[in-house]
């Protein structure tokens, strides 16, 4: 959850890790601090709050220092004061960490009980003096941190600085992200590569049970065990202005603008124009024995989880077996039923969410098939699963995913399609109809995105209302779930999202003329019940905001506010379409209430601890 971002080299570097932090303070943080070695003495500047106030302390450190690293902290243990921010530092040893020690406390007795005191209330600083303990026996770097990880329980990505070697960064992974960026004459380490996007394309990504030592010249990894390791650099295909907010007001803003070409491009990548075939070896399907696919598990969490619903509607026609959609946080811990015929998927923007993680290696330790659906290449989630499908929707900075979901959602319905292509479970007609579809959605999406102005107004009518009921049926439902995630999590209004059928079975209790109702009712099999949904609101006093055709003059003569979406004969991958403007929607409602659309409170981008 936390920003860790370290560079050593010949030119002074403390710009460099100012820059890289600020690239990381999308995922959510709370203080920040950055640690530097000059003249084989350790400096510190630290600050509660957001980076503008570590900026203010960044002349306390020596302007020359060319090794140094820098941590933007997600409170975990101990409140965000600039006393618990990273790096914590004991005599002529720094650290920084991202994760969870989960054994902390019986470590800090055990360090209180030997004499050590405590400057900050965090579990990180338990590793920071169990390391200064053993250094005084075990006086290598290297071998005192191997002795020292033993002792700990949890997930941790390290990032010591040591004027015993004042020219080396040593990093160690076990659950949290860690990523070493190989440059020239300059070496970084980060916990995303997106923070080393502008200073190099060519990175390693450590795996867990790893260590490294980082030189300005040099790269060398351990495992845990001790045994040297070697690693070839993988090349990222991002580039650093995918990464900019490119003159929008707000990453969310630009990441919603981004839909049309992501979903053109995916389609493009993926479907051959003119013969109309699905490249199954770019989407990671020709890795799998689909022979052995009896079954499809979907784990995942948040946004992704709702993509993996509309999955189910979608996937489980097509290919023909059973398809259940699971919670990560819930799978992981309920002993499930699984079989070396079952095909666990993972949907996940950051590849680096823990739960899904869990999951993928407790099926993996099963026996299974395991896939990925995942936008950040070389992340941990597809490296520890069988398959992956690439999303490459770009960078996604703004907490709240966006064209991550769509771009999921596409997924999905592609590798139904070809999967019920290659098992001869699709018709002729049925392959044409929806490869018409897929030819309609990009320049539909586009129609979608324009629509923003009207929402805008809807927004401002609306911004002040204390609670939202989203509903929808069929796929809709998923996005009336989506509807209401978007809305709580970077507005703070309560709200949430129902079934349309589910109304009648208790929330239909709280609808009056001050509940807002967004109903999604694109013209699907579900429609009609959808309109008798909408009339039991009215007939509440309800106020209804209706999303649905742009000719539907029935369904917009029902609803208070009416905002039309372009429409597509698939109901799975009109989805694409309905939610964009729920998307709009909660964007213009957090900017008329003034909050932090990009970093919502309490939220972090990635989350690399349960
Ligand atoms: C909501 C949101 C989260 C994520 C969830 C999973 O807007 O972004 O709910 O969808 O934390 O993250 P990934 O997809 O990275 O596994």
């Amino acid at each position: 959850m936390c920003g860790v971002v370290g560079v050593v080299g010949s030119r002074p570097c403390v710009e460099t890790i100012f820059e890289g932090l600020k690239r990381l303070e999308y995922r959510g943080y709370d203080s920040a601090g950055i640690a530097t070695m000059s003249a084989g003495k350790i400096h510190t500047a630290k600050s509660d709050g957001k980076l503008v106030r570590l900026e203010g302390h960044l002349k306390e450190l020596p302007a020359s220092s060319s090794i140094g690293m820098g941590h933007t902290r997600w409170a975990t243990h101990g409140a965000p004061t600039t006393q618990n921010a990273h790096p914590h530092v004991t005599g002529d040893l720094a650290l920084i960490h991202n994760g969870i020690i989960e054994n902390y406390r019986e470590l800090k007795a055990e360090l209180l009980k030997d004499g050590y005191s405590f400057k900050s209330e965090t579990d990180s600083e338990v590793v920071l003096h169990l390391l200064s303990r053993e250094l005084k026996t075990t006086p290598k770097m290297k071998d005192a941190l191997l002795k020292v990880i033993t002792r700990l329980e949890g997930a941790y990505g390290l990032g010591i600085l040591w004027a015993g070697e004042p020219e080396a960064l040593y990093l160690v992974k076990q659950g949290s992200p860690v990523v070493i960026g190989v440059g020239e004459n300059e070496n970084y380490f980060a916990s995303d590569a997106l923070a080393l996007l502008p200073l190099t394309k060519s990175v390693i990504f450590l795996n867990d049970g790893e260590v490294g030592r980082l030189t300005k010249s040099g790269v060398e990894l351990w495992d845990f065990s001790g045994k040297q390791l070697k690693r070839a650099p993988s090349v990222l295909n991002w580039t650093a202005a995918s990464a900019e907010k490119q003159g929008y007001r707000h990453y969310m803003l630009k990441e919603i603008h981004e839909q049309p070409a992501v979903i053109a491009n995916t389609i493009a990548r993926l479907v051959d124009s003119a013969s109309g075939k699905i490249d199954t070896k770019e989407m990671g399907i020709d890795d799998l024995d689909l022979t052995r696919v009896k079954s499809i598990v979907y784990v995942a969490c948040g946004t992704a989880y709702y993509s993996a619903m509309i999955a189910k509607y979608s996937v489980e026609q097509m290919v023909g077996v059973p398809v259940s959609v699971e919670l990560a946080s819930e799978f992981r811990y309920r002993d499930p039923y699984l079989d070396k015929d079952t095909l666990v998927i993972a949907v996940t923007q950051s590849g680096e969410t823990a739960d899904t993680l869990a999951c993928i290696k407790h099926a993996a330790s099963r026996g299974c098939q395991t896939f990925a659906v995942c936008n950040v290449r070389f992340s941990s989630i597809p490296r520890s699963s069988t398959a992956t499908l690439y999303m490459e929707a770009g960078p996604e900075v703004g907490v709240a995913s966006t064209k991550a979901f769509t771009s999921m959602v596409l997924c999905h319905y592609l590798f139904g399609l070809a999967i019920g292509q290659k098992k001869d479970r699709i018709s002729k007609e049925s392959y044409q109809q929806a490869l018409e579809s897929l030819r309609q959605l990009p320049s539909a999406v586009d129609r979608a995105v324009n629509a923003a102005g009207l929402i805008e107004d809807v927004a401002a009518k609306y911004y002040e209302a204390t609670n939202f009921i989203f509903i929808g049926r069929g796929p809709s439902f998923m996005v009336a779930l989506e509807g209401a995630l978007k809305l709580k999590e970077i507005s703070y209004i309560h709200a949430e999202g129902y079934a349309g059928g589910e109304l009648k079975h208790g929330p239909i209790a709280l609808i009056d003329k001050h509940m807002p109702v967004v109903a999604v009712a694109p013209l699907d099999g579900h429609y009609e019940k959808m309109i008798s949904n909408v009339e039991e609101v009215r007939a509440r006093e309800g106020v209804c905001i209706g999303v649905g055709d742009l000719q539907d003059d029935k369904f917009k003569a029902l609803c208070q506010d009416y905002i039309p979406c372009p429409q597509v004969k698939d109901a799975a991958l009109q989805t694409i379409l309905s939610v964009i403007p729920l998307q709009f929607l909660s964007y213009y409602v957090a900017v008329k209430r003034g909050t932090d659309v990009d970093q919502p409170r309490n939220l972090a981008k990635s989350v690399t601890v349960e």
